[in-house]
């Protein structure tokens, strides 16, 4: 099911707000993909794009908790490294499979629930504070 940005999930941070919406276009195209039969060549173009975003969109939020003493900074941050350290076995992978049918399907979960269970818990919190900080 294609994912929806609503603005309940505003960080009040439009370098931030407009990362996830990037995020949220390129798990539904690789949905998108899947269903036309297109994951395999999708998947390649979603790993190169994440490649750079993942350091960026993490540096930008770290950024922000960082400046503005976030309390959960810590947590918040380990969940990045662990999506990290996901991130760079899932290149390693396509680097020795290549684009398999698995690893399509793999990524496609991955990024559904880092949408969950990070972008609509741990973001939205995080835009909560910073929205009651520039109050
Ligand atoms: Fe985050």
């Amino acid at each position: 099911m294609a994912i929806q940005w609503n603005s309940s999930l505003a960080t009040g941070v439009a370098e931030i707000d407009n990362q996830h919406q990037e995020l949220i276009k390129r798990i539904n195209n690789l949905l998108e993909a899947m269903r036309e039969g297109k994951g395999k060549e999708t998947l390649e173009k979603i790993i190169s794009f994440l490649d750079e975003y993942v350091i960026v969109h993490f540096g930008t939020e770290e950024e922000y908790m960082d400046q503005y003493n976030y309390p959960e900074y810590s947590t918040h941050k380990e969940e990045h490294q662990s999506f990290t350290v996901y991130f760079n076995n899932l290149k390693k992978e396509l680097a020795s499979e290549g684009p398999t049918s698995v690893l399509v399907i793999q990524t496609q979960r991955k990024l559904s629930e880092w949408w969950e269970n990070h972008i609509a818990l741990l973001d939205k919190k995080l835009g909560e504070y910073l929205i009651s900080k520039h109050e």
